[in-house]
């Protein structure tokens, strides 16, 4: 048979494969989730999440060292906040002695260079667990802003060199950029959640912070996943309003939004490889299912193929 092309030239042995490779992982492409609890030497394994951990900050800081030493450099700090300290105004979100401030201090101080990104949404710290101040039943939007930027701005005091806002509140990006300018934090980053869907697959985030919505759902905030020219509208709003870094979240579900965003913007766009996608390739690779290994390089590969900038991933450590 005669072929003007054969397109398996360039897949005939590992060499050439690597050399013509179009996308490669790096630790410089991934930013590490870590949740952080009360206590002294505390390492809790999230049950929905295994091999990932809830721990103390005594020892959250000799994780994020270890990371540090394998070339990882983002943490994205996620709290647990004790029940009795949770309230329907998230006032615990900016106690300046609080464990995020105090953890992103510790953090700071142990590995300098370490660029520490924190979460911002008042879930953790919301009676009623949702992303927002509840009134009549409703998560309202404004009042909530207000109280997105203090707790942007404690976190920002504390050493914080992104804040990322996970909340899908409207305006809360310009709100924060202009909080954060007038209180001289000129050097702070924001990731912002631009296009954040209301997504079954964060359930074992919920268990690992107990913040799960104690009524209804996220659906009045979060996007609907039915939507695609929707998260482009929320990225580019975002992107005006101030936001050095936008996000689509979930991943696996999400690759043609990934894609979509990055041809819209011209800032890196993140995508969060979320809880539930971690929990279906441990749970296949626990049942033999799937090789673990391949099933971890694959998806991340993919996530960034489709044009993820960077990746949070809980995967990060073992690869
Ligand atoms: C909360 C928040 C969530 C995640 C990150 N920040 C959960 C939610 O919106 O309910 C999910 C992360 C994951 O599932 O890995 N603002």
């Amino acid at each position: 048979m005669y072929l003007q092309r054969r397109n398996r030239i360039l897949r005939g042995n590992p060499s050439i494969r690597a050399l013509v490779a179009e996308t490669s992982l790096s630790p410089n492409d991934f930013i590490v989730p870590l949740f952080i609890d009360e206590g002294e030497n505390v390492k809790m394994e999230i049950a929905s999440m295994p091999d990932y951990y809830r721990m103390s900050l005594d020892n959250t800081v000799k994780v994020v060292k270890e990371l540090w030493n394998m070339g990882l450099k983002c943490v994205l700090l996620f709290i647990k906040c004790k029940d009795e300290w949770k309230d329907n105004t998230g006032a615990e979100a900016w106690n300046e002695n609080g464990l995020m401030q105090r953890s992103i201090k510790a953090i700071k101080d142990a590995v300098p260079e370490m660029v520490v990104m924190t979460d911002v949404a008042l879930d953790p710290y919301s009676s009623y667990g949702h992303d927002g101040i509840v009134k009549n039943g409703e998560i309202v939007n404004d009042e909530t802003v207000e109280a997105l930027v203090k707790m942007s701005i404690s976190h920002a005091q504390a050493g914080a060199d992104f804040v990322a806002p996970s909340d899908m509140m409207d305006g809360r990006i310009g709100a924060i950029r202009k909080g954060l300018e007038e209180n001289g934090f000129t050097k702070t980053g924001i990731m912002a959640y631009s296009a954040k869907y209301a997504s079954c697959f964060y359930g074992p985030f919920r268990d690992a912070l107990d913040s799960a919505p104690g009524f209804g759902d996220k659906k009045t905030y979060q996007m609907d996943y039915s939507n695609r020219i929707e998260a482009v509208k929320e990225a580019l709003m975002d992107v005006e309003e101030g936001a050095d870094i936008v996000m689509v979240k979930p991943a696996l579900a999400y690759l043609d939004i990934i894609r979509e965003v990055k041809n819209a913007v011209h800032v890196p766009v993140s995508a969060y490889n979320i809880s539930g996608e971690y929990a279906m390739v441990k749970a296949a690779a626990k049942m033999g299912w799937i090789n673990e290994d391949k099933a971890i390089l694959e998806t991340l590969t993919a996530i960034k193929r489709a044009g993820a900038d960077l990746i949070a991933t809980y995967f990060a450590k073992m690869r």
